[in-house]
């Protein structure tokens, strides 16, 4: 009986490898005649290695070219947070006072830009700060929120475009389909809450002279936080493909004893986790202070005028608005959020040295360390130069920078579940 079935699975398994070996009709035969392979088997295993082999590195090739695309994409992203900041710190972001989902046209002639000056003189921020605004200057401010939102069309442009080749050519790995869909809302949803922030900054509801026509900080939050999230989002992903993580488990460390030092890496782990958590609490308190320009208010540091906790604090009633609303609590939080992530990644970047760190992450861990520290230094330098564009502008590129180091270092990181127990 079992020659029987041993007789008939290596029928069957000739009949396969004759399928192989017609169906390629190779034309490396001499080359394989030169192999001296000596059976029909051995030539059909050749043939499936081969199979086998081209597939993976078509498999990786498709990876590759997908993280490329992915990483170009947080380099858009990159780009369109600078110019959002440059936009606000520039006060252009009000000057095209109507939203179209394919494009605002763009004025060609002296009779076109005169008719988009009158819509904008309806609007608070011309009645109340840019009276005295000239034509020119208002061309200007009007080109920097155009270039804003054109830019912001073009990522979604350079998203959906290859999205959909790859999708419709396989080229996605498994449970990529469900982050591209993902990405895809996340992007269409920053256009909206970036029109429905701008939408703020129009209505008719500044009343009293004191008050200064500007978008929620809310939404101003809300439209920063989601840009790092799809920013971050991008990255991570974009790494997946092109550091093959499976692989760096050992790299990382020179673990010679796995069972003792398991427990600490974890704890490593969590340090750098919690840090990235901190970072983002860091940069969204960021969005508070632009929101409110509160960074025009006590430019020393580290004290607020020769105060370790100014008087004004806690003013506003309810307490809780003080924490959204009062410039002075925004800062001082802003303040307190950065100095406890210099804290900790200092922390991170000392006990890292236990471990004996080597490659990649050692070298992800000194990135987080430096960028942490100019991040600190550019705030500083910002609030002493009374928020200049150049500074203020730095500061939040800055803050993407030390985003992405971490981001790095997270994904250097996930391997250690996968370390044997
Ligand atoms: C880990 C450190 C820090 C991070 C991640 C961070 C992040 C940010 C971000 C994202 C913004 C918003 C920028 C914008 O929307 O235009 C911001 C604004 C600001 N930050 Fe920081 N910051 C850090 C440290 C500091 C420090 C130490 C100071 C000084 C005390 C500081 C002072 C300011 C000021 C004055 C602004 C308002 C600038 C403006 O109006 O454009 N920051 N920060």
């Amino acid at each position: 009986m079992n020659i029987i079935i041993k007789g008939f699975l290596f029928r069957q398994f000739s009949i396969l490898s004759r399928s192989f070996v017609l169906k390629i009709q190779h034309p490396n035969l001499k080359k394989l005649k030169s192999m001296n392979l000596n059976s029909k088997i051995e030539i059909a295993l050749y043939h499936s290695d081969k199979i086998i082999s081209n597939f993976t590195s078509r498999h990786s090739l498709s990876n590759k070219i997908v993280g490329y695309w992915l990483l170009s994409c947080s380099g858009m992203v990159f780009v369109a947070v600078t110019l959002g900041g440059i936009t606000r710190l520039t006060e252009s972001g009000l000057s095209i006072v109507t939203w179209k989902l394919l494009g605002e046209k763009i004025p060609l002639n002296e009779v076109s830009w005169l008719n988009e000056f009158e819509k904008y003189k309806q609007f608070p921020e011309f009645k109340m700060i840019n009276t005295n605004i000239t034509l020119q200057e208002f061309k200007q401010i009007w080109l920097m929120e155009y270039i804003h939102r054109m830019w912001g069309r073009l990522i979604g442009i350079s998203f959906i475009i290859p999205a959909s080749y790859f999708w419709i050519n396989n080229m996605l790995k498994p449970g990529m389909k469900k982050n591209i869909l993902i990405l895809g809302i996340l992007i269409g949803c920053q256009g909206l809450l970036g029109w429905y922030m701008v939408k703020s900054g129009l209505e008719n509801d500044f009343m009293k002279p004191s008050d200064i026509p500007r978008v929620s900080q809310y939404r101003l939050a809300a439209h920063l936080g989601l840009a790092i999230i799809i920013y971050t989002k991008f990255l991570y992903t974009a790494l997946d493909h092109l550091i093959p993580n499976e692989t760096n488990g050992f790299n990382i460390f020179k673990l010679k004893s796995v069972d003792k030092q398991l427990k600490l890496l974890k704890r490593l782990k969590l340090i750098a986790y919690s840090s990235k958590c901190l970072i983002f609490f860091t940069i969204i308190s960021g969005a508070f202070v632009a929101g409110l320009d509160a960074g025009l208010i006590y430019n020393t540091f580290p004290k607020m005028s020769n105060k370790w906790i100014p008087d004004d604090i806690l003013f506003l009633k309810p307490l809780i608005k003080n924490f959204t609303e009062n410039p002075v609590t925004v800062q001082f939080d802003h303040r307190i959020l950065a100095i406890s992530t210099l804290f900790l990644v200092t922390y991170l970047a000392i006990i890292s040295k236990k471990y004996k760190l080597c490659g990649r992450a050692a070298t992800a861990i000194l990135a987080v360390l430096i960028s942490t520290y100019m991040q600190a230094f550019l705030g500083i330098f910002t609030l002493y130069s009374y928020v200049s564009t150049h500074s203020a502008t730095a500061h939040q590129s800055g803050s993407l920078v030390l985003l992405s180091t971490i981001v790095w270092l997270c994904h250097e990181m996930k391997c250690i579940k996968k370390l044997p127990k």
